[in-house]
């Protein structure tokens, strides 16, 4: 029998408020004969609270042997004084550089149903589709030197954007490849015209794409005038690739395209395992939502998402993750909100469990 592993790391705020309703869908796949082999354990600021440390090196351990981690979110204000050391996120980019997760794929989907709700007009976002191809292990999150020292009087604060050419080369790969399986083009962002990293960034990109995959069509933009035609006509754009901190700030911009953060789900990939499938954490675009967190107000939908890339990307179940995606579309389609969907009048929202809930009803009836 194959055994699929899955970590789940809930973590903070309305992260263990939306994975709980992923718990559901597991469950109901398990009942479908496609079992799970799930084991859960703490990150953020919850691994901060029980051991002093927001990732325990035994979870590290853990999420480096499982087939695919799936994760809430992490953070809040309770930690805010922390040291920078052992704050939530720190717990979360650890998890990103020891499992080498360097392509980050964040997918902006306009759902029918919610074409109307984009804070951008109906006709720009209807039927939209593109996929941001994040850099996530390198760049300005973990160049050196970085820090805050004492210069004379002042202090002065400091990060490195640092990148190799494997380090772009091989992101870049990933969005060829997955401008092959799509519309066939690629859009590079960066800032060529002021930083050194970006002409880098831009040289190697082209070069991998001229020696590799010259049938895909690549243009190139600077990361400030991508963000202008993100708003402007976003369907213009298949495949975007760019680095960590562009890539942060693009995709929460995308989010918006789609109607809400909490829509937006994205998988975290590296190198092939042993058995060909690359190691992968799965986690939704959004944060911990403190000014909603306890309240079952949260949309479920982003992490749900991210479930249905790791059936896609981590187990080979390309059909169930359709499956899923289609009952997450049906549901919105019969007029169900969560509250960050609302804006249209007369409807009220249903709660996260309620969400939850539709969605295994629409599977069990599909
Ligand atoms: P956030 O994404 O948590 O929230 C931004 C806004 O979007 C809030 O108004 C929130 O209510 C809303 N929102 C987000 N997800 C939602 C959902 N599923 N349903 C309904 N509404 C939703 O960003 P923030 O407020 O800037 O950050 C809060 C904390 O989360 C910080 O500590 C931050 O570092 C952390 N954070 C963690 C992750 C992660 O774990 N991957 C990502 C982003 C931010
Ligand atoms: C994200 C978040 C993280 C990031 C934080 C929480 C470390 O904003 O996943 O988009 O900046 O990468
Ligand atoms: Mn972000």
């Amino acid at each position: 029998m194959t055994t699929r592993s899955l970590l789940i790391l809930p973590g903070d705020g309305i992260g263990p408020e939306v994975m709980a309703e992923v718990r559901k869908i597991i469950d109901w796949f398990g009942t479908q004969g496609l079992a799970f082999e799930v084991s859960e354990d703490l990150v953020g600021g919850a691994a901060y609270d029980a051991h002093g440390t927001p990732l325990h090196d035994d979870t590290m351990a853990k999420a480096q042997e499982v087939d695919a981690v799936l994760l809430g979110a992490v953070g809040g204000p309770k930690y805010d004084a922390l040291d920078f050391s052992v704050k939530p996120e720190r717990g979360l980019l650890r998890l990103r550089k020891e499992m080498d997760l360097y392509a980050n794929l964040r997918p902006a989907q306009c759902f029918d149903a919610l074409a109307d709700f984009s804070s951008l007009k109906k006709d720009v976002v209807a039927g939209l589709d593109i996929m941001i191809v994040r850099e996530l292990t390198s760049g300005v999150y973990f160049g050196e030197p970085r820090g805050i020292h004492k210069e004379g009087n002042e202090r002065v604060g400091i990060n490195t954007q640092r990148y190799t050419e494997s380090e772009i080369a091989r992101v870049a790969r990933s969005a060829f490849e997955l401008a092959h399986k799509r519309a066939g083009k690629v859009c590079s962002m960066e800032k060529a015209n002021v930083m050194e990293s970006g002409i880098l960034w831009r040289d190697v990109v082209q070069e991998v794409h001229d020696a590799e995959y010259p049938d895909v069509e690549l243009s190139h933009m600077y990361a400030d005038a991508g963000a202008m035609q993100l708003t402007r006509w976003p369907k213009q754009f298949d495949v975007i690739v760019t680095d960590n901190l562009f890539g942060d700030l693009l995709s929460d911009l995308a989010a918006m395209l789609t109607g809400s953060l909490g829509m937006l789900p994205s998988a975290s990939l590296g190198a092939p395992m042993a058995n060909g499938r690359p190691k992968a954490l799965y986690e939704p675009v959004h944060g911990s939502a403190p000014d909603i967190a306890g309240q079952g107000k949260a949309n479920p939908i982003a992490c749900i998402l991210s479930f249905a890339m790791a059936l896609r990307y981590s187990f080979d179940l390309g059909a169930e993750a359709d499956k899923l995606e289609k009952a997450v579309e049906a549901v919105l389609a019969d007029g169900l909100r969560t509250a960050d969907l609302l804006g249209e009048e007369g409807t009220t929202p249903v709660s996260t469990a309620e969400m939850g809930d539709a969605i295994v009803a629409k599977l069990a009836a599909s």
